[in-house]
């Protein structure tokens, strides 16, 4: 049994929380048929945000809403179309096979009492970029209790491929283990930080993601929130295969919505990603930011 401070006041994604709000009202499909403008939408967003908290949404993640795309797939394909040109992915074409796997593993996720801010698009998103970069060799690098990593098990493991899921808390670890069991050795749930996991290892990787985060009070400014990515990045590249890729959780530095608190958000990971973004700007050959809902950074190492 969890203790119940380490579990979420939410179970599974907080999108479907909102979603329930959103479907009822029209300017909701509006939206998504592209028949209301961004900024009707944001003023929408606005109006029903006592709504959405009622739900059980975060009252901070209610600005998030407004970065919400219209369509999920569409997002991913604007996105394939943007990483083919910058030649992060071969082809802009989303293979819908593994997406239709993806979404379905998405959905009968047992979550354990867990919630997760990972949304549609970005759970899409990562597996088209599994599927596109044929990854074999991933690892996970706080990886909570392996709601993304479902999203791309299934398609590595298929390619004969494994994966690594490594976190410190044992809780969140379990809960990735009971639903990745089904793969066998091919996907491993370590509890360990990712320094302590990478300074063990000898695997290499082709695909590494990263999501891992300290409370903002953790007294090592280097650490805390997601300051703790720079460390991350640094520590996995000796690990990484010829060409490997990097898909990173909340890069979000633009924001075209106007919403003060995000205008804040984006403040903040200029302090706290600013060193992080050094390494990246150095060690990776191509760096791009998504503008997912939380915002995605998508990166390749040839070296
Ligand atoms: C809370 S999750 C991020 C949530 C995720 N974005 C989502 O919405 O599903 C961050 C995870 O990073 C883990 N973590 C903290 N320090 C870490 C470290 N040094 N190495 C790897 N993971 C770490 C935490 O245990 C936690 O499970």
């Amino acid at each position: 049994m969890l203790d119940q401070a380490t579990l979420s006041p939410f179970e599974g994604p907080l999108h479907d929380v909102a979603r329930r709000v959103l479907v009822r009202h029209p300017e909701h499909a509006m939206y998504r048929a592209g028949v209301l403008s961004a900024s009707a939408y944001y003023a929408f967003v606005d109006r029903i945000a006592p709504e959405l908290v009622a739900a059980g949404v975060p009252a901070c993640e209610v600005h998030f809403a407004k970065r919400y795309p219209r369509d999920p797939e569409l997002f991913v394909r604007e996105a394939l179309a943007r990483l083919a040109h910058a030649g992060i992915v071969p082809d802009a074409t989303p293979q819908r096979a593994g997406a239709a796997s993806a979404m379905e593993h998405a959905a009968q996720y047992d979550h354990g009492g867990y919630g997760t801010f990972i949304y549609p698009e970005e759970a899409l998103l990562l597996s088209a970029l599994a599927a596109a970069w044929s990854a074999r060799s991933a690892v996970f690098l706080g990886s909570y209790y392996g709601y993304w990593a479902s999203c791309v098990a299934a398609e590595i493991v298929t390619r004969g491929g494994r994966a690594v899921l490594v976190d410190p808390d044992p809780h969140a670890n379990a809960v990735a283990r009971r639903n990745h069991a089904r793969y066998g050795d091919a996907v491993r749930v370590e509890t360990a930080t990712g320094a302590e996991f990478l300074a063990a290892a000898n695997d290499t990787f082709d695909l590494v993601v990263i999501d891992a985060e300290l409370p903002r009070s953790h007294p090592d400014p280097d650490e805390a929130g997601k300051a703790i990515y720079r460390g991350l990045l640094r520590d996995v590249l000796p690990h990484c295969a010829p060409r490997a890729h990097f898909v990173f959780h909340n890069i979000l530095f633009e924001d075209v919505t106007g919403d003060a608190y995000l205008a804040g958000i984006v403040a903040r990971n200029e302090r706290e990603l600013g060193r992080f973004r050094a390494v990246a700007a150095r060690e990776l050959d191509t760096f791009v930011e998504l503008a997912s809902t939380e915002g995605v950074g998508v990166g390749v190492r040839l070296r």
